[in-house]
Order: structure tokens, then sequence, then C-alpha cells
């Protein structure tokens, strides 16, 4: 897919936007291992807030911590940078410590998060859980779907991939809500790899042929969803997601934001429109990144960053002099 670079996106923002997650990580990281998820996620949000509001943009939170009277910091609507007219109008999905129960027990994966695009090209997603389906780059179009069954998936990854289906691995939440599947997936012969948390580096790690993970399934939040999109519009693959909603009072929610068919399978062009820029910096290690590690006299940490118009993927390792 050939996606035009946005003007409103200027290519110094790129490396702005690792400033911005190394600042959340750097204050979170602090926090790892101290059985305080709360604490950990205030430390990451103050931080991620401060290091926007130094930027010349005029950014508006589409995907945050949650609505204004639930989110005291980088709430859905939320204005940030310094909005000075003029300023080009960008749209932030964003998730300053995702994984705040893997950053309280010192687990991998944790990382501060977010994607940028121009104005109105971040799907509005509300704060409800969403089914998602990723698979890496080199694959026909379509070749897997949330309208298939989980089986029917794994046997066409399989052949696609020219091995047998014991030879596929799959990746997936692990949640009481998912077991049906799980079994599903074992009974096909394939490896199943469970998480405790962490699907934004979930679903990425399908893109990673290092992690050996040939496909990602399973329900996990919808805001992750749109970040985890953001990631693959840039770095190539496959993502499908369809919003699960429990009760009337999430269904309520959706249409605030404009949702209207409740049943839709979102692609990646839908979630995330044109150009973008992903960037995450690592709090825990994991398959993604390193985390932050204290060292004499300095912090280090590891970064990536990358563009959907370009296709540039650069990792960041920083060394922070204190
Ligand atoms: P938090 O950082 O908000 O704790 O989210 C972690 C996470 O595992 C996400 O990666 C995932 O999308 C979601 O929680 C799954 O939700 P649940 O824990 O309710 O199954």
């Amino acid at each position: 897919m050939t996606v035009k670079a946005s003007k409103a996106l200027d290519r110094v923002l790129v490396l702005e936007m690792v400033r911005v997650t190394e600042a959340a990580a750097i204050a979170c990281s602090s926090m790892v291992g101290r059985g305080d998820e709360k604490a950990a996620d205030a430390a990451a949000v103050e931080a991620m807030r401060q290091a926007f509001n130094e930027l010349d943009f005029d950014g508006t939170v589409v995907i945050g911590e949650g609505e204004r009277d639930e989110a005291p910091m980088l709430y859905i609507g939320e204005k940030v940078g310094k909005c000075s007219p003029g300023a080009p109008k960008i749209d932030i999905a964003l998730d300053p410590l995702e994984g705040t129960t893997l950053t309280a027990k010192a687990s991998p994966n944790a990382l501060a998060v977010l994607a940028i695009a121009e104005q109105g090209c971040l799907l509005n997603a509300p704060d409800v859980y969403m089914d998602k389906l990723a698979i890496g780059p080199g694959y026909e179009t379509g070749l897997v779907s949330l309208d298939r069954t989980p089986t029917e998936n794994i046997i066409a990854l399989a052949k696609a991939k020219g091995v047998p289906p014991h030879e596929i691995m799959a990746l997936v939440l692990d949640r009481p809500r998912h077991e049906k599947m799980i079994a599903e997936l074992r009974a096909t012969g394939c490896g199943v790899v469970l998480i405790p948390d962490g699907d934004v580096a979930g679903v990425i790690s399908v893109t990673d042929p290092e992690t050996t993970i040939d496909i990602y399934m399973g329900s996990g939040g919808a805001p992750e969803g749109v970040l985890a999109a953001a990631a693959l519009a840039c770095v190539g693959g496959q993502f499908q997601g369809r919003l699960l909603f429990r009760n009337d009072d999430e269904r309520a929610r959706a249409a605030k934001w404009g949702v209207t068919d409740l049943d839709r399978v979102y692609q990646i062009e839908d979630l995330v429109k044109g150009d973008a820029i992903f960037a995450a910096t690592g709090v825990t290690d994991g398959s993604l990144l390193q985390g932050v590690k204290q060292r004499k006299g300095a912090l280090t940490t590891e970064s990536i960053v990358m563009r959907a118009s370009s296709g540039t993927v650069r990792r960041i390792f920083s060394e922070h002099r204190r």
C-alpha cells in the first residue's frame, strides 16, 4: 500500500515523537517491579504530557487515558502542544504506559507508545474490547479474516507459508475468554504462545521473523488495536479489528464516537488513514524493545519510530546522562 507523505507530519516530528515516548518510559521506569500500577501510569502520563507541550504543533488526543471526567490528563479531546496559530493540526493516539501490570510486576513488554496522523485520520475508538487478527507482511491480502474460524485461518496461513499447521505459532492474550479459541488453535496442531498483557507489542511481533510468531488472535483493548494498526501501517502486515460490545453503555459510547455499524470489520486503512508516525520506547525488556536501564551516571533507552509514507523504521538507543 503506497501512502502519500502528509505535510502536517513534518519529518522533524519523527524524532520529536521519540523524545515523548522516551520521557514517558523514563518517568515510569523507577516504578518497575514496585507493585503499583496506578503510580507507574501516573508518572508516564505526566511526563508524556509535559513532553508534548514543548512541541510546536496543535495536537488533539483522540485515543488517550479515557474520557475527561475519568482522566485528569491526556484525556480524549485534550489539546496538547504549543497550539500556536498556524501550527499543524495533529491527532494523537497514545498509551503512556501500555502494560501497567507488566510494569508493576517487572514483566516483559511494557511500552510507552503513541501514534500520530493528520487531523481526522485516526479512528476515535471507544474504550471497549476489539477482536484482533494480525499476520506479518508478504501474504496475499485477505488471506486470513475475522469472518473465518481460527482453524480456517491457521490452515490458510500454513498453506501460504508452505508449512504444516504444526509449524505455525500463534500469540494470544492469556484470558479465560480465550479458552475455547486456544483449544481450537491447539487442535489444529499449531503452537500457542500466551502473554499476560501487552497486545500492542503482541500484534507487532507478527512483523518480526525473529519472534517466530506467525499470527496474533483474540480480543484486547480497542485503543491498543488502533495503536498496533498504526505500527503495521508503517512496517507492513495485515490487521483486522472488530469492536466488541458487552452492554448498552458500551454501545452508547460507540455511538458518541460516531460508530454506527457495530459489526464492522476494520482494516488498517479504516483505523489509520494516510500517513502516520508510530513511536514506542521500552519500559521493560521485551520482544520489540529493551527496557529502560539504569547505568552508572546514565539511563539508557531503546525506541522504535516509523513512518507510513516512507516505510522507514528507526531504532534509537539513547543515553540520558544524569
Ligand atoms: P493496561 O496497560 O491498560 O493495563 O493494558 C494492558 C492490556 O494487556 C492491553 O495490552 C490489552 O489490550 C488489554 O490490557 C486487555 O484487556 P484485559 O486485561 O481486560 O483483558
